[in-house]
């Protein structure tokens, strides 16, 4: 099996190139923060609070994560029940990044997680991916970008979406959430030491994914 891993910060463009650049190759993509929201969907919806650590242990053995594809598209499980409409706010964003630093939420995701990739060619993205995940990936992208960059993207895609925001506190809800991924003590988002970076702040859609297909070509070490 052939294995992408795409890390990086919120907002970066991690999951529109890594789709595209999955379709161009043939390969699953798979979105892990999307298997987080779920979870913290969960904890939302049972008003369970996610800086209860005890709380959130105990309720994780009552959920189940699954993901199925559907024309192509990442379906998430979230006990049975299809979410993906439901975990794209910002309050299922912060509660993702609140409830994704406890060992329990991150152990129960890795098995289905390195399943996939066992099973499957992917493209994966998420946080952890080349660092822990998929520490074998044949290619390991870091995906950044600037923090005004991705604050003027999510706020161009919510107002496309007729929701109304200020792009200031997307900015603040951004760096608060980089803030958190970053410092975690466990699976902290990173570069990996073998993962090739790309900063798409100047880069169309198109030129970040042929940057990322032509690495995964050229083999991470340019041979
Ligand atoms: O990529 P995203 O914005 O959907 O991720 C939402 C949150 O999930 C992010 O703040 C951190 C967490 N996450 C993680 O800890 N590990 C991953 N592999 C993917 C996401």
């Amino acid at each position: 099996m052939h294995n992408i891993a795409i890390d990086g910060p919120a907002g970066a463009g991690k999951s529109t190139i890594a789709k595209i650049a999955a379709k161009k190759l043939g390969f699953i993509y798979v979105d892990t923060g999307a298997m987080y929201r779920a979870m913290a969907l969960y904890f939302i919806r049972n008003k369970i609070n996610g800086k209860d650590e005890a709380a959130i242990s105990g309720a994780c053995g009552k959920i189940d994560i699954s993901i199925e594809y559907q024309n192509g598209e990442q379906v998430v499980l979230l006990n049975g029940e299809n979410v993906n409409a439901f975990i794209r706010t910002e309050q299922v964003s912060m509660m993702t990044s609140d409830i994704s630093k406890y060992a329990v939420v991150r152990s129960k995701l890795l098995d289905i997680q390195r399943n996939l990739a066992d099973t499957k060619d992917v493209i994966m993205d998420g946080r952890d991916i080349g660092t822990c995940v998929l520490p074998n990936a044949d290619t390991k992208i870091y995906l950044t970008a600037s923090t005004s960059e991705r604050a003027r993207r999510r706020y161009k895609e919510q107002t496309k979406r007729g929701i109304s925001c200020d792009i200031e506190q997307i900015k603040r809800d951004i760096a608060a959430r980089d803030e958190q991924d970053m410092n975690r003590e466990i699976a902290p988002l990173k570069q990996a030491e073998d993962a090739v970076l790309v900063d798409s702040s100047n880069l169309t859609i198109d030129e970040a994914v042929d940057a990322v297909i032509n690495i995964y070509k050229k083999g991470a070490n340019g041979c």
